[in-house]
């Protein structure tokens, strides 16, 4: 699709980027010299093809040209004829396309001269087709085959000449089959007589059959041991040696090619080989030389010189070497069943050797186009379509033309005769046919040259034939003299023998020659050879030897041989079956639609570049391309049935459109009319429009492509839009539905939202109406309270002053304290039953049942821990009672005090310990003491000097404190209680204590007293009891660590300090110096 856009857009033309003019029916001025100048100035900027019309000049351009690859080949694919540059792939692909759309067999006629690039445009033509046509795994081998068959015929049947290095010398047409989709099904090609003279003989500069010259140079030496050849060329007589080898070419490389070609073709290896072993046999049959021997008679006979040739071609071939020997010694007639057999000298022997090495190779060949046939040819029987390629030798003119010529020129002029007929004839006559008005154009019509070679009474080629079948003497020069006498008045024959004086004094026309002068130009014929080469003869003996031969193929090429079918009348001349084989192709061609391409050659030289203007010139003349030129342009160049014209074009006009009711003609006119095309640009024909300019036709063309766009495009918009349409149609419905739906929904939710809203709306306004009603009703009910409230208080207040004088005031009270009383008698009896035992030191007490007892229940422990206390107290005695007074005093003094108290609690103080009443040896003693004795102890007095401590015996009294030494009982010093001011001690753990005196006292004279006793706590503690009691006075109490004392006239501090352990747990006193005293506690 993008392609063919691609192509629609570039619209091109044979007139764009034109060198000089593309079709030479565009010239102005025409004539000749600017013919030929137009190919020039194309030749020369490398555009080597010009139309005219849809005929294809081609130019050689001896070297090659970018314009023919694969590229190219799409370029022009599918492309109008006139759309692009001129190419011979344009018309092939015309032809091709005419061929597969319209169903039309062509004809492609390939025509000029003997190197002037007949064969490359027909290959290029194949190669086109062949690559624009269908592909797949089948087709490709159809056309590879049909491709390859050119080199195998090629290496047999071209050879260099001195035109052309690769000259055809055979005629080809070529039919390639299709099917009716365009794919190759397959092919049959025709030979047109081998020039085969060359195998025996070639001209100057010139060489054999290219195969001769592959075989010797490509062969392995194994295939040419096999074949019993040698490399060297110069061994055989028939291959000339002055142009063996041909600039460009490599024979073995061409060798490998055919080899692999006729591998692809389809040739067997064995049938390949027995077709190099024919080739090898001609090429010996050359090697066979004969010397005269005289004989009896006196005639010369002939002897084989060197039997070893024949021997190997014997061994090639499988032919009895006798039977070989024996054919080119004699000959056989047979008339009448009478056998005659004569000698044959040593010219008849060479002759006879050249005829059969000639019948071998043109056989050989004929096998050979054959067998690709078969090969080639359609598989199916289905109706084939046929594009057919003629590739003919060229019109020759050589120094020396002969009876290949002859019959090579007289073919060109036939080609050109159907070239005028198809053309030019057929044109003027259709014009005629066609009532269009028609200007009448010259040009040579060949017909009377064709009629002087093939008229069956009086034609050249009838006279030959006439003269090889008649009995007697018959040599060329009688040939001659019989066409000096028949055609002596034709006005394109010359003679100088001729009856017609003309030519008497013409010298450069020799007496052994004749004269034709060709539609191409002059050609002088040396009728030397004519009738030989007519004959075409073979000495039976020879084709009976061959037949003879084991090589089957060899065999094969000789049936007459065969003696079961001899057959006595004369084969047909050689003139006449190539008159024949002519006759049918020109039949087949005018059958198919022609397409010419008319090749020129540009120089004699094979050169490229080089545009030799007079050569050229002579080419156009004969080739009549100028009035070709003409033609087209007086002419119309393009015409069709008013039918399928109408039918192609109705759609430009709205009243052909679409369908036009009236005849074709008219349909056309009114197309016409309304396209507005010049009047001049067409002409009404009786059964056909004819339109004058191409351009006119293109026009038409392009508009109707533009109108079939639109069609298509109309086409499209109204299927687009029923498409559309219905789309649409369906999505509206489907719309429809959804927004039903849709809506539906909505309007559902609405509703519910509504509904909720309304709802809640409602719900408020019935809230707000029951809180309205509540209110009131509350209001009504407080109201209704209230006043049954103030009614209640009122009445209670009726009823209470009413009743008042039957309650007591405080009857509130009186619950309240009953209810109290209730709980606190249920307490105090639960009390009861849990009241922990009467030692004071119990501390259980039961739990308070309630808070508001609190108070009563700590107070009630205390109470009850008192009253134990008094109860346990209550069963002290009187001394139990004092020393307990005792103990609390000193607890008083020094608990928390003194160190030493704790360990003096559990100890019952005695006082006196000593017991001076009962030990006679303080009897004394008892006696100075009236009073009751409260201490009496033993104590250590702490020398005031020293610190040494010595015993006293310690008394307390009622008023004195007494000392006395503990063994005599004499007292040493007596205190009154009122002298003694303060005791002091240290809060250590000691038994220390100073006693202070009052100062100025007698007792006081010595200084204050410092004992030392394990009772410190109870001495201080009676002490302290019993000057209070006397004295009414507290005594005054120091525990310091460091206190001062009065000795004598001095104060000492006495210092109570941690001593060390060394004196066990003893407390030491040392005096220090006057002012110290230390007591060191451990
Ligand atoms: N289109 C071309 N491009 C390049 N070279 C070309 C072209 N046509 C022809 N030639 C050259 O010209 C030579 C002769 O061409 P070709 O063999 O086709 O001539 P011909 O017309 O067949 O001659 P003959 O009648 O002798 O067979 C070719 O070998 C080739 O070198
Ligand atoms: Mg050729």
């Amino acid at each position: 699709m993008l392609e063919i856009m691609a192509k629609m857009e570039v619209k091109t033309s044979l007139l764009d980027n034109m060198i000089g003019v593309g079709d030479m029916v565009l010239l102005e001025p025409l004539n000749e010299e600017t013919f030929i100048n137009n190919l020039k100035k194309r030749f020369d900027h490398s555009e080597i093809y010009t139309y005219i019309g849809s005929v294809v000049i081609s130019v050689n351009p001896y070297r090659s040209l970018p314009i023919y690859s694969p590229e190219k080949v799409e370029e022009y694919r599918n492309r109008n004829f006139y759309e692009l540059s001129p190419h011979i792939f344009a018309l092939s692909d015309e032809a091709y396309r005419s061929l597969r759309d319209q169903d039309k067999d062509q004809c492609i006629l390939i025509t000029g001269e003997s190197g002037a690039g007949k064969t490359e445009a027909s290959k290029l033509v194949m190669s086109y087709v062949a690559a624009v046509c269908g592909k797949g795994a089948e087709v490709n081998q159809v056309k590879e085959q049909l491709l390859q068959s050119n080199p195998v015929l090629e290496a047999f049947g071209n050879a260099k000449t001195v035109r052309n290095d690769n000259s055809s010398r055979f005629g080809k047409y070529m039919d390639i089959e299709f099917d009716f989709k365009g794919d190759p099904l397959g092919g049959v090609i025709s030979n047109y007589l081998l020039e085969k003279s060359r195998v025996v003989k070639q001209p100057r500069g010139e060489r054999n059959f290219h195969v001769f010259y592959q075989l010797l140079s490509g062969a392995s030496e194994e295939l040419l041991n096999k074949l019993k050849l040698e490399r060297d060329f110069s061994r055989y007589n028939y291959l000339s040696l002055d142009s063996a080898k041909v600039n460009g070419v490599d024979d073995a490389a061409n060798f490998r090619t055919v080899r692999n070609a006729m591998q692809i073709v389809g040739f067997m290896d064995h049938e390949a080989e027995s077709v190099l072993a024919v080739v090898a046999a001609v090429l010996k049959l050359g090697n066979i030389e004969f010397k005269p021997e005289s004989r009896v008679n006196g005639l010369d006979e002939s002897k084989i010189k060197d039997k070893n040739e024949l021997k190997e071609i014997c061994e090639l071939t499988g032919i009895d070497q006798s039977v070989l020997e024996r054919a080119f010694s004699f000959r056989t007639v047979e008339a009448k069943q009478e056998k005659v057999s004569t000698t044959l000298n040593v010219a008849q022997a060479y002759y006879a050797r050249d005829a059969l090495a000639k019948n071998l190779y043109s056989r050989l060949f004929s096998w050979l186009v054959n067998r690709i046939n078969e090969s080639i040819k359609a598989q199916t029987k289905v109706r084939k379509k046929v594009m057919g390629v003629l590739d003919i030798y060229g019109f020759e003119i050589f120094e020396d033309n002969s009876f290949e010529q002859f019959i090579i020129n007289y073919c060109n002029e036939k080609l050109q005769q159907i070239f005028i007929e198809l053309t030019l004839k057929e044109e003027q006559e259709e014009y005629i046919r066609e009532d269009i008005e028609w200007t009448h154009i010259d040009y040579f019509n060949n017909a009377i040259i064709c009629d002087l070679i093939e008229n069956n009474t009086n034609g050249i080629l009838a006279m030959l034939d006439e003269e090889c079948l008649r009995p007697g003497t018959v040599t060329d020069e009688t040939f001659l003299e019989k066409l000096n006498q028949v055609c002596a008045t034709h006005q394109h024959f010359e003679s100088r023998m001729s009856k017609c004086s003309r030519f008497l004094n013409d010298t450069s026309l020799p007496h052994s020659c004749f004269r034709i002068q060709h539609y191409a130009g002059k050609v002088l014929y040396q009728v030397e050879g004519f009738v030989d080469k007519n004959n075409d003869l073979l000495y039976r003996d020879l084709s009976q030897a061959m037949w003879k031969a084991s090589h089957t193929l060899i065999k094969s090429l000789f049936p007459e041989g065969n003696p079961a079918k001899i057959n006595l009348k004369r084969p047909p001349t050689a003139g006449s079956q190539f008159k024949a084989s002519v006759a049918t192709l020109m039949k087949n061609l005018q059958t198919k639609n022609p397409n010419y391409i008319r090749c020129i050659k540009p120089n004699d030289k094979k050169a490229a570049h080089i545009f030799n203007e007079a050569l050229v010139c002579h080419q156009i003349r004969y080739l009549g391309l100028l009035e070709n030129v003409r033609v087209r342009r007086a002419g119309y160049a393009f015409r069709q049935a008013y039918e399928p014209c109408l039918e192609r074009y109705k759609m430009l006009c709205k009243q052909t459109w679409p369908h036009w009711k009236g005849p074709a003609r008219s349909g056309v006119e009114v197309l016409f009319n309304e396209l507005e095309i010049p009047v001049e640009e067409y002409s009404f024909g009786r059964s056909k429009i004819f339109i004058r300019n191409p351009r006119t036709l293109f026009k038409l063309e392009d508009l109707r492509k533009q109108r079939l766009e639109d069609l298509a495009t109309l086409i499209q918009k109204i299927y687009r839009g029923w498409k559309c349409r219905t789309h649409f149609l369906l999505m509206k419905k489907s719309q429809i539905v959804i927004a039903a739906w849709f809506r539906r929904f909505a309007q559902q939710k609405r509703y519910q939202q509504t509904k909720s809203s309304a709802l809640v709306i409602q719900s408020y306004i019935r809230g707000w109406k029951a809180r309205k009603i509540l209110r009131e009703l509350k209001h009504q009910k407080r109201c209704k309270e209230a006043v049954t409230t103030i009614a209640a208080y009122w009445h209670g207040t009726q009823v209470r002053r009413e009743y008042r004088k039957f309650f007591r005031a405080n009857a509130g009270k009186k619950i309240y304290e009953f209810t109290l009383q209730r709980i606190v008698q249920k307490y105090f009896l639960e009390m009861k039953n849990k009241m922990p035992s009467l030692s004071p030191i119990d501390k259980n007490w039961p739990s308070r049942p309630y808070l508001f007892l609190d108070p009563t229940h700590k107070e009630l422990k205390r109470i009850f821990h008192l009253w134990r206390c008094k109860k346990y107290r209550d069963q002290f005695t009187d001394q139990q009672k004092l020393i307990y007074e005792e103990k609390l005093e000193a607890s008083e003094l020094f608990k928390d005090k003194k160190a030493l108290y704790p360990s003096s609690v559990g100890q019952p103080f005695q006082g006196a310990y000593l017991e001076i009443n009962k030990n006679p040896k303080y009897k004394k003693l008892k006696d100075a003491i009236e009073e009751k004795i409260i201490i009496a102890e033993v104590v250590n007095k702490i020398n005031r000097a020293n610190g040494k401590s010595t015993s006293r015996i310690f008394l307390l009294t009622n008023n004195n404190l007494l000392l006395a030494d503990q063994k005599s009982g004499q007292i040493k010093s007596e205190v009154p209680l009122v002298d003694v001011t303060k005791v002091s001690m240290s809060s250590q753990n000691d038994g220390f204590f100073a006693v202070h005196l009052k100062e100025g006292s007698e007792a006081a004279s010595k200084g204050d007293f410092l004992f030392s006793s394990d009772h410190l706590i109870e001495m201080a503690t009676k002490l302290y009891r019993t000057t209070l009691s006397q004295t009414k006075q507290k005594l005054n109490i120091e525990i310091s660590d460091e206190f001062l004392v009065q000795f004598r006239q001095d104060k000492v501090c006495v210092k109570f300090i941690q001593g060390n352990q060394k004196n066990g747990s003893v407390p030491t006193c040392k005096r220090k110096n006057n002012r110290l005293l230390e007591v060191a506690v451990p």
